[in-house]
């Protein structure tokens, strides 16, 4: 049954290896047949810090999906993240050449001069980028100018730059555990595949990704991507800051975290307590669950804070009308939508979970799946050889690739 075409996704992340394997239907969603979480070794941050760690979690994640799927991958889109990524939005033209109309040469020629004018030190590169629009003789807002006729081109780009050795470092690591890397992709434009809609995106909308070791930020406007970004604070620090001040080992911490923590301690009752675990391992207490979410909300308080200074300074703030789409594990915390609407001024705050798909659909919902559904659904958009989406990144790099025909049925 299972010898369609297959795509797959592979998020990196800081706590869990999230591997995704689904086939693409006619309707235009994504059956998922394979899921493979398993704990992340060998990363701090979203960076490589152990590379045989990292390599083995991989493949034990793209195992496990491999296993569900009944398929053998050899290629996925893989998700790029960490304090090291920064985006800029930069502008390139051409004179279209002489001919009829505007050709796939023009349109790269335009590109590359948008490229061009990307400031990259020595050590950084450009790990991605999408057209946000073209310009056709000074009209706006165009997303496919091959074919029109036309004198001047002019592209928007928003380009993504990290520091070279660090991605491909991760690239590496995915080849060594058995995988090619078609794409690698910048996880919250992957993540925002799966959870923001089109509507969202033209009225202007934030997502805020609140991972294990950085929040990672995507911020649309007009229909496509206009900022990118990542805050060094995660969960993975609140679990830390409960460890530290209640003096409980990590797992301890991050347990009583997952289980009983709250965003808001106002709403938890003044005798509501749980037993605990201290770690020196002998004593046993019972901690009041106000306090486990007084340690909680100011971390989360600084993160949302640190995540509005940052889209300021980008100057995007005001124009996001529709709101803003958590996702990530850290999104799970008891009402961290109605936090992260206090500290930005009241927005409309949701939880993303993931659109477009069926097949396994209540497995994946949770925001923890959200990068690996959407790197997936790339995978599809791009190896389906679907028209350019709104990003526009087919007609971008010319690579529409039938790349699935290398991932294996297994035999
Ligand atoms: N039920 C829960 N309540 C509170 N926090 C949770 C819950 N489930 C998971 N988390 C937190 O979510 C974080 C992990 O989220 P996620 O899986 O999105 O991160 P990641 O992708 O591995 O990391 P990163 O994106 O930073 O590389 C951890 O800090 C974890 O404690
Ligand atoms: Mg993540």
């Amino acid at each position: 049954m299972l010898n369609g075409s297959f795509v797959a996704g592979i998020d990196v992340g800081t706590t869990k290896i999230c591997t995704i394997i689904g086939c693409p239907q006619s309707d235009g969603r994504l059956e998922i047949f394979g899921v493979g979480l398993t704990p992340s070794a060998g990363l701090k941050r979203g960076v490589i810090v152990d590379r045989e760690d990292a390599i083995g979690a991989i493949r034990a994640s793209v195992e496990a999906a491999q296993e569900q799927a009944n398929v053998q991958i050899r290629q996925a889109f893989v998700g790029i993240t960490g304090a090291h990524i920064s985006s800029v939005n930069v502008t390139g033209r051409t004179n279209v050449s002489p001919g009829p109309a505007i050709s796939e040469h023009d349109v790269q020629r335009a590109i590359q001069s948008a490229r061009d004018g990307v400031p990259l030190p020595q050590d950084r590169e450009i790990i991605h980028e999408v057209v946000r629009e073209f310009t056709v003789d000074g009209e706006a807002g165009v997303s496919r100018p091959i074919g029109m006729s036309a004198r001047r081109l002019d592209v928007e780009l928003h380009a993504v730059t990290g520091t070279a050795s660090i991605v491909e470092n991760m690239e590496r690591c995915a080849i060594d555990a058995g995988v090619g890397v078609v794409r690698r992709v910048l996880e919250p434009i992957a993540t925002a595949q799966a959870v923001v809609t089109d509507a969202e995106r033209d009225l202007g909308v934030i997502l805020i990704d609140i991972g294990g070791g950085t929040s990672d930020i995507a911020v649309f406007l007009d229909g496509s991507i206009a900022h990118t970004s990542a805050i060094p604070i995660g969960g993975n620090h609140i679990t830390r800051d409960i460890s530290r001040l209640l003096r409980l080992s990590f797992d301890e911490a991050e347990k009583l975290k997952c289980r009983y923590g709250h965003a808001l301690p106002d709403r938890i009752q003044e005798n509501e307590n749980v037993q605990v675990q201290l770690a020196n391992g002998h004593q046993s207490e019972h901690v009041p669950l106000r306090l486990v979410a007084e340690i909680i909300e100011p971390r989360l308080e600084e993160t949302f804070s640190l995540v509005r200074s940052n889209i300021k300074r980008a100057g995007l703030y005001e124009h996001a009308s529709a709101g803003i789409v958590l996702s990530g594990g850290g999104a799970k915390l008891p009402e961290t939508t109605v936090l992260a609407s206090r500290v930005l001024d009241n927005l409309p705050v949701r939880v993303g979970s993931p659109r477009g798909i069926t097949g396994m659909v209540d497995t994946v919902s949770s925001p923890v799946y959200a990068t690996g559904v959407g790197l997936a659904l790339l995978a599809a958009r791009e190896g389906a050889g679907a028209r350019p989406g709104r990003d526009g990144q087919q007609t971008l790099l010319g690579r529409v690739m039938q790349w699935w025909e290398r991932i294996l049925p297994r035999a």
